[in-house]
This record gives structure tokens, sequence and C-alpha cells, in this order.
């Protein structure tokens, strides 16, 4: 790890606080009702695994991975599933949870694919949210941070699948992405 860390954006002790305010919220507004939480692998499994011990809220827990597209690739706008849900959510509460929303290209596609499997309800739950993501109208229920459009790192988050396990985020130094 080294020097291939510029700077920390949200320390550890940060993330948990947030975490502890998000889901009070969450026990809040789910009160009386099932919830599901849905985790997109594989960035969100850090915060899945925090959130859902802060909730105290009985909730079931499920996966997708879904393929994605790098920076600086143009998207199609189409996803593709690598991994569904085993859980059917036909009348459930789902709540996505991420990592990050960058473009918001895969939320958005995604929500649209659940949506059509007649859930009770979907929102969506990030740790991070970056500028671009409000260019597309997504509807973000639950936010932890908003961060600046540069290369962050860690909580999940990966350079070429490293650093996903920095219990912080920060930002990746130049030198690393440019050889
Ligand atoms: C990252 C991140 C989000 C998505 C956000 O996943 O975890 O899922 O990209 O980008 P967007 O808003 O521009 O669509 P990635 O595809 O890198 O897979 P990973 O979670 O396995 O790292
Ligand atoms: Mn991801
Ligand atoms: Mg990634």
């Amino acid at each position: 790890m080294g020097d291939d860390l510029e700077k920390v954006l949200v320390t550890e002790e940060q993330i948990k606080d947030r975490l502890r305010e998000l889901a009070a919220e969450i026990d809040a507004d789910y009160a009386g009702r099932e919830l599901l939480l849905v985790g997109v692998l594989k960035g969100a499994v850090m915060v899945m695994a925090d959130l859902a011990r802060e909730l105290h809220h009985p909730c079931a827990m499920d996966w997708m991975a879904v393929s994605s597209y790098g920076a600086g690739t143009t998207s199609s706008g189409v996803v593709r599933i690598l991994k569904d849900l085993d859980i059917d959510i036909k009348d459930r509460n789902v709540l996505v949870v991420e990592d990050v929303i960058d473009s918001g290209l895969t939320l958005s596609w995604l929500v649209g694919n659940l949506k059509s499997r007649g859930p009770a309800s979907v929102e969506i739950c990030t740790m991070v949210r970056k500028p671009l993501a409000f260019e597309v109208d997504l509807g973000v229920r639950y936010v932890g941070f908003d961060l600046p459009n540069e290369f962050i790192i860690g909580y999940g988050l990966d350079y070429a699948e490293k650093y996903r396990n920095l219990p912080f985020i920060g930002t990746l130094a130049p030198h690393v992405y440019q050889g």
C-alpha cells in the first residue's frame, strides 16, 4: 500500500458514525415492514456487512453481480447480470446497497430491472455518491457521503481489484494509474 494512497477522505470512524445514522433512518422508515437488502457485488460487501449490523430491524440479505463499464468506456446503457438474486422479490421491500454511485448507469439499469419483478418498493442506499450521479434521475434515498470526482479506493472500492480491504476511503496516488 505505502505511497499508493494519496490522502484519506473519510476515516473509519466517520464511516461507522454515518452508518449508524443511516441505520437509524432505515429502522424508522421500515418499521412494521419486511426489509430485503440487496448488495451489488463486489464493492458493496463492506457497506452491506456493516450497515446490516447497525440495523435493529430484522432483514434478509441477497446479492447480485452485474457487468459494468470502466471509466471512459462508451456505454450502451445495457448491463448484464452475472449473478442474479436467489430470492423472489415480488411484494418485498428492496433496499439496494452500493459502495459508490458514479455515472449512475449501473443503478439506473438495476433499479429498472428490479422494479419489473413486482416488488413492493425499491430504494437505494450508497456509501458514496459522486457528482455525475446527479445527472441521472435515481432518487437515492440514503447517502453516506457526497465526494468530489476523484479516483477513490477503499471500503469496498477497488482499483484493478486492489485496495477494497482498506477500512477507510481515500484517493489513489496518480502514479499508480498513470503507470
Ligand atoms: C463499481 C461500483 C458500482 C458501480 C458504480 O462497480 O461498485 O457498482 O461501479 O458505477 P456507475 O455509477 O458509473 O455505474 P464495478 O463495476 O467496478 O464492480 P465492483 O463492485 O466489483 O468493483
Ligand atoms: Mn460495484
Ligand atoms: Mg470496481
